[in-house]
């Protein structure tokens, strides 16, 4: 059959695999569409409701209306309207008298980008990780220290925020992974791994852009301290639970009381700060850090921890990551 006449009905003819479904709140009336953008009419079959640079203009669109018809762009688009989406909304935080829609935007397009890069990575099936990124969106928005939250996320670089934002959903993976499912527990996983690193503020730009094994021991100390240093700007913030300024306090510390800065033994380390630390350090093995800008899957990324670190992190936490790891091989191999 030959492919539908573009210029009569629009339609156009993709490869499913080739679209990504975009959440339609990411959308407003009026603004400048970066890429463009179709509904999925039916296998393989998409309508063009907007091109690049034109002005969306979907409200009274039948279609677009009907919730069960789902807003795509190409999938090579994706980053590219997600990183838009954030850079526009993110300026609009810090103003008076945010919309409430501006905020949601916000936040689904920061955990949009880090699901996204989950999903590419193969860690687990994307069911999951789909699972707890809307767990972020809909506990995040009950969060009493929402705003200072988006307004702290948002004065982030985008590496930043996306690092505080896989962090995040890779710590609820793994607590779902030890049954710690109870909504108070998750709140703070939420709130401690998105503001973990916010310490990082601190440590001068010149030893960040500096490889790590030129510090100096003076240097080597400063950056050491961004966890005790975060915890102490966030104490300021009233409504920031105890348990969640421990999470920042002590992402670095381990089970082997190698960490920093107090090198804590393990039964000492709060136990929500284990299921962070952990997350953080598989985060940046993925995604690369300022320390590595390597890019491990998440098999060598296990074995890294293993050989390399010496596994050093609380077992019960290490062995839930490694589970979720295995379970997807499983679920691959059947
Ligand atoms: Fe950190
Ligand atoms: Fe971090």
């Amino acid at each position: 059959m030959s492919k539908p006449a573009k210029s009569s009905t629009g339609l156009e003819s993709f490869s499913d695999a080739d679209m990504s479904e975009v959440s339609k709140d990411f959308f407003f009336e009026g603004m400048v569409l970066p890429v463009p953008v179709y509904l999925k009419m039916g296998p393989g079959s998409y309508l063009t409701i907007g091109k690049k640079g034109d002005r969306a203009a979907f409200a009274n669109l039948h279609a677009y209306n009907n919730p069960s018809v789902g807003v795509f762009v190409q999938l090579v688009d994706q980053p590219m309207l997600v990183a838009y989406i954030t850079q526009l909304t993110g300026k609009i935080i810090n103003q008076d008298a945010v919309p409430e829609n501006t905020k949601i935007k916000f936040l689904n397009s920061l955990t949009t980008d880090a699901l996204d890069s989950l999903a590419r990575s193969n860690f687990t099936s994307i069911e999951k990780v789909k699972k707890v990124s809307q767990m972020v969106q809909q506990l995040g928005q009950k969060l009493s220290v929402f705003d200072d939250l988006l307004s702290i996320l948002s004065n982030l670089n985008q590496t930043d925020s996306k690092h505080s934002m896989t962090t995040c959903l890779v710590s609820l993976l793994i607590a779902e992974e030890m049954n710690m499912t109870q909504s108070a527990i998750q709140e703070k996983l939420i709130l401690g791994a998105l503001l973990h690193d916010v310490g990082m503020k601190y440590v001068p730009k010149d030893i960040l852009e500096k490889p790590r094994h030129l510090w100096s021991p003076e240097e080597l100390q400063i950056y050491e301290q961004h966890p005790l240093k975060g915890a102490d700007m966030l104490r300021e913030i009233k409504d920031i639970p105890q348990d969640v300024l421990l999470i920042i306090a002590e992402h670095h510390e381990n089970a082997q009381a190698t960490g920093f800065p107090k090198r804590l033994r393990d039964v000492k380390v709060s136990p929500l700060a284990r299921i962070v630390g952990v997350a953080n350090n598989f985060a940046n093995l993925l995604f690369g850090s300022l320390a590595q800008s390597k890019s491990y899957t998440p098999d060598e990324a296990i074995l890294y921890i293993e050989e390399v670190q010496g596994q050093p992190f609380n077992r019960q936490v290490f062995l839930a990551l490694k589970n979720i790891i295995n379970k997807k091989h499983l679920a691959d191999r059947a």
